[in-house]
């Protein structure tokens, strides 16, 4: 299979933010932004693999600013890693107010996708040709992150089974919840 360029893929889509779109404080939903992700992710993800792609999960959702109606949304995306079946794409998100000319950067996140073939089985993605250094650092940090994320499920599930409740139960002391009148552990 040859390389495909990050540059094959990338991906930005932009998006005006309608009344539609607004929460009951006038700001636009958060799911609203996820769902505009979920397609550039997979619109990026599709480019590269050259098939139909599902969402496995995702990273680094973390909203730093308040996305306004009215605004501009811009959501660039690119490949960052592949693996076997998988790929991570890397989606930044910036809000743009073109009346006023200011532009925020709301949130970058990772989307791993992975490729599937026509019987619905994962199936093998080209290699990544990575052109410049910032495609080799991008490729490299979502090695880290994978690293990272595999150690950090081996010590949450190992925690979950370990974890007996009467044992634990102090550790709520401090903080902002009550055990009801009789509950027994
Ligand atoms: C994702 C899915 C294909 C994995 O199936 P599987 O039988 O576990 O397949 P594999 O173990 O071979 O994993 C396939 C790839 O997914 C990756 N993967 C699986 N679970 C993952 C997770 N939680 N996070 C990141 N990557 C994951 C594996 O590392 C592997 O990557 P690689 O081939 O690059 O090494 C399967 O769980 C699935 O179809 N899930 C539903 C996805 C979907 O429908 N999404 C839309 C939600 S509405």
């Amino acid at each position: 299979m040859n390389a495909k360029p990050v540059s094959h893929s990338r991906t930005t889509l932009t998006e005006l933010m309608i009344p539609s779109y607004a929460n009951f404080g006038g700001r636009v939903h958060g799911g609203i932004l996820l769902s505009l992700m979920d397609k550039v992710a997979y619109a990026c993800a599709a480019k590269h693999a050259g098939q139909y792609c599902v969402t496995v999960s995702v990273d680094g959702v973390n909203f730093r600013q308040p996305v306004e109606v009215g605004e501009l949304v811009s959501l660039m995306a690119s490949v960052n890693y592949v693996g076997r079946t998988s790929l991570v794409v890397g989606i930044k998100v910036i809000a743009e107010n073109v009346k006023i000319g200011s532009v925020k950067h709301t949130n970058t996140s990772y989307f791993t996708m992975v490729a599937k073939d026509d019987h619905e089985k994962p199936t093998e993605v080209p290699p990544l040709l990575l052109e410049t250094s910032d495609d080799v650092r991008r490729f490299l940090e979502a090695m880290k992150r994978k690293e990272l994320r595999a150690s950090f499920a081996a010590y949450f599930d190992n925690a979950k089974t370990k974890m007996l409740l009467d044992e634990s139960v102090d550790k709520l002391g401090n903080e902002r919840c009550e055990l009801a009148d009789g509950l027994e552990l």
